[in-house]
């Protein structure tokens, strides 16, 4: 049940075009067709994200692109990456993601051995926090905790949760950047973890990083930076020359990153990489067990079994989009996110939260403006778009991709018209809408 129906506290409506599906194991298999047929029916009332207006949960990299990652996805889907042993393949081209990856982070010492692919953004957060637990351990922490601003991802809290640390959450400045001062005086002995994130999801900026990564490092605890979203953008804007504030391996004192590949990316789903500055960390986050009957037991992150899907989709639209496309790509989308910006701001009744760093941003209703952005939300939900609600300050994020640089015009318009409907209005549901369980 999502959060906004059990805040309502009643079952979802069946969505409309929805088809009956058996519940039960058919006792003789059903035709291909009639199968795929009814997968055209489910999907039905899915978002659209080939018009452009869903902002976040899909990167489309365009028709080619989408095309070279799913062939190699595919190519691989059977093979299995719990034992490399098995398919060198995947070890070699596991290898190369890491590395290609650490090159273009800065790492020290770039090579297929600093880091791992997970599948996603919250399996590498929960790898930070299970390293960060072991280094803490190591020198005698037994009752860990981190300490993170309020606008770093939840899944720290997974983490925390899953690897016994508690989680500190400090609130934010002004400017929606994690609070130092107040950084500084919450960390102690305790302290395995902090965290800073190059940029935010909620607001779209870049955390101070070397003044959190000096704080960890004077209490011996792991710095890691979250550039899950960040980490296919930022090195691209600085090679055209934008402005980028320090986050990555050229500043001191930071543990690991993680980088999510199939965010901006834009290669197939279920591919992360999390590196690590030194050897010692890297080794904090592996599982060894030789007392199984099984065998020895090796694992680097949460899975066991691992389709070679997304390695093999990795490895090829890294390469087929290349440093060139990747700053296209960076381009073009960091232009649509600017003219969003400019045009909400335009608006009246609207504003941009803070000033975002790269291609997330969150709208507003502008201070004293009355206007209430879920209403303006209702809006554009009414008009096809899909925007996520979050809270603190209420507003709507938009992660922008290349898959929403040709609807920009059309957002705008439509954004400018739900504003002027929503005036005087407030929505019934308050409830946020990242994710769910249903
Ligand atoms: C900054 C940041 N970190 C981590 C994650 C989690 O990534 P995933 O959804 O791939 O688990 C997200 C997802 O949006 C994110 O924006």
């Amino acid at each position: 049940m999502s959060h906004e129906h059990e805040a309502q506290g009643r079952e979802p409506e069946p969505a409309a075009g929805a088809v009956e599906v058996p519940r039960v194991l058919p006792e003789v298999g059903r035709p291909r067709d009639a199968i795929f047929d009814e997968m055209t029916a489910l999907a039905a009332d899915d978002r659209d994200w080939r018009t452009g207006r869903t902002f976040g949960l899909v990167f489309d990299g365009g028709e080619d692109v989408r095309a070279v990652g799913r062939d190699a996805y595919v190519r691989f889907m059977s093979e299995n990456a719990l034992n490399p042993m098995a398919f060198p393949s995947l070890g070699r081209m596991h290898a190369d993601v890491v590395a290609m990856t650490a090159g273009l982070l800065h790492h020290p010492r770039p090579s297929g051995d600093v880091g791992f692919m997970t599948a996603g953004g919250t399996e590498s957060l929960l790898m930070s926090v299970k390293a960060a637990r072991e280094r803490g351990r190591a020198r005698g922490v037994s009752d860990p905790k981190m300490v993170i601003p309020t606008s770093a991802h939840a899944a720290f809290d997974k983490g925390g949760e899953s690897f016994g640390v508690e989680v500190v959450r400090i609130p934010v400045r002004g400017d929606f950047r994690a609070d130092l001062d107040a950084t500084a005086a919450a960390v102690d002995h305790r302290t395995v973890l902090v965290a800073g994130s190059a940029p935010g999801y909620p607001h779209g900026v870049i955390d101070p990083i070397p003044e959190l990564a000096a704080v960890a490092a004077g209490v011996d605890a792991n710095f890691h930076v979250d550039a899950c979203m960040g980490g296919m953008v930022l090195p691209f804007m600085e090679q055209l020359g934008e402005p980028v504030a320090p986050w990555d391996f050229r500043v001191p004192g930071i543990t690991s990153i993680s980088v999510d590949l199939h965010k901006y990316g834009y290669t197939p789903k279920g591919a992360s990489v999390i590196l690590y500055a030194e050897e010692a960390r890297r080794l904090d986050q592996v599982f060894l067990f030789d007392g199984w009957s099984g065998g020895f037991y090796a694992s680097p992150a949460m899975l066991g079994t691992r389709s070679g899907g997304p390695i093999a989709g990795a490895w090829a639209v890294l390469q087929y989009v290349g440093a060139s496309g990747y700053r296209e790509l960076t381009r073009v989308t960091l232009d649509a996110a600017r003219r969003i910006a400019v045009g909400t701001r335009a608006v009246d009744g609207l504003d941009v939260v803070g000033e975002p760093d790269m291609t997330l941003l969150a709208i507003r209703g502008a201070a004293g403006s009355g206007l209430d952005v879920f209403a303006v939300e209702d809006g554009l939900k009414a008009r096809g778009w899909h925007l996520d609600r979050q809270s603190d300050p209420e507003s709507i994020h938009a992660t922008v991709s290349r898959g929403n640089v040709a609807a920009v015009d059309d957002f705008l318009a439509d954004l400018s018209a739900a504003a002027s409907e929503a005036a005087g209005h407030r929505a019934d549901n308050r409830a946020t809408t990242y994710s769910s369980l249903d």
